[in-house]
């Protein structure tokens, strides 16, 4: 028997649902139920009727899934992913901000960690961080580890005062684009989407900015893209729509996603290893965070 169907059967022997990024290796996309990004796994793990859920991805994906379905076991396989934006904002810089800029709300991306979830207001997406935003009563945003994220929403929304924090955070994958890049994308007429975790200079050049799950959504409007993103967001748009062309850097790795090999998802299922686990006093809060996000999604359908 292949890895691949002793992953199946393991699954149906444990009830197991496997949802994976859509930066994840092609063999681990291959073998999961569901792909999709940050916001489209946070959905359907909250939603899976299934008790097991492994992630596929980095660990602030599993502790979203964690925090939405508490009663459920959640597996990430390779417990070392991490996210390096992440690390950028700690609890106690949200702390100090709040301190400094009183009456303003805090909003962080779900690219953060748990203990930065439980000292904020509310949570976002790359896919609805502007309706994120907008919900709020407050003028004055902190928002934060992704200063091009806020600079995107910012753009979006001159009437509010959005403050990144801290004002540097950043993730190396998306801030490696060039100008010259975009150029050369340009005069060979390829159409260009970016994620918004790409600095301001490359947002401003390209045709469209779009979260993973909108660059899905949107794949279909021209013959050939050059994507601005993590490389196997590549293999994941070529499998939808064999029939357009998908440019990516080679170079543009995130090596955290990387990490979850085949052999560990067998691994973890096989033995129900690496369960994620949450002190209630970090998820409580963190939850509140998570579940205002999901109320605005749901005030919006
Ligand atoms: P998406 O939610 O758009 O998939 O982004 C997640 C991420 O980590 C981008 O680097
Ligand atoms: Fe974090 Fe960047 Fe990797 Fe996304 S691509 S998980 S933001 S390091």
């Amino acid at each position: 028997m292949t890895i691949q169907e002793e992953i199946q059967k393991l699954k149906i022997a444990r009830n197991a649902l496997i949802l994976a990024h859509n930066y994840q290796p092609a063999e681990i996309q291959d073998v999961a139920d569901i792909v999709g990004d940050s916001l489209e796994l946070a959905i359907k793990a909250a939603g899976a009727t299934e008790p097991v859920l492994v992630i596929c991805g980095v660990r602030f994906m599993a502790e979203t899934a964690k925090l939405l379905s508490p009663e459920k076991t959640v597996l990430l396989p390779a417990p070392d992913a991490g996210c390096p934006l992440s690390d950028f904002l700690t609890p106690e810089m949200v702390h100090e901000a709040r301190g400094k800029y009183p009456g303003a709300a805090v909003v962080v991306y779900v690219n953060s960690s748990v203990e930065v979830k439980a000292a904020a207001d509310i949570t976002c997406t790359s896919a609805n961080a502007a309706a994120v935003v907008r919900s709020l009563d407050a003028e004055t945003i902190l928002f934060g580890p992704d200063a091009n994220l806020a600079s995107f929403v910012q753009k979006q929304m001159p009437e509010k005062r959005i403050i990144p924090l801290p004002p540097g955070g950043h993730c190396y994958v998306h801030c490696a684009f060039t100008e010259d890049q975009i150029r050369e994308a340009r005069s060979k007429g390829w159409r260009i989407v970016c994620h918004p975790e790409c600095p301001p200079k490359i947002q401003a050049d390209s045709d469209l900015i779009a979260s993973t799950g909108g660059m899905v959504q949107h794949a279909c409007e021209c013959d050939e893209w050059f994507i601005c993103t993590e490389r196997d967001m590549g293999y994941r748009l070529k499998k939808l729509h064999p029939d357009r062309q998908f440019h990516v850097d080679p170079e543009a790795i995130c090596k955290d996603m990387k990490k979850t090999t085949i052999e560990d998802l067998h691994r973890s299922l096989r033995d129900g290893i690496h369960e994620v686990k949450i002190p209630d006093e970090i998820a409580v809060p963190a939850r509140k965070a998570v579940e205002a996000m999901m109320a605005v999604l749901e005030k919006s359908a």
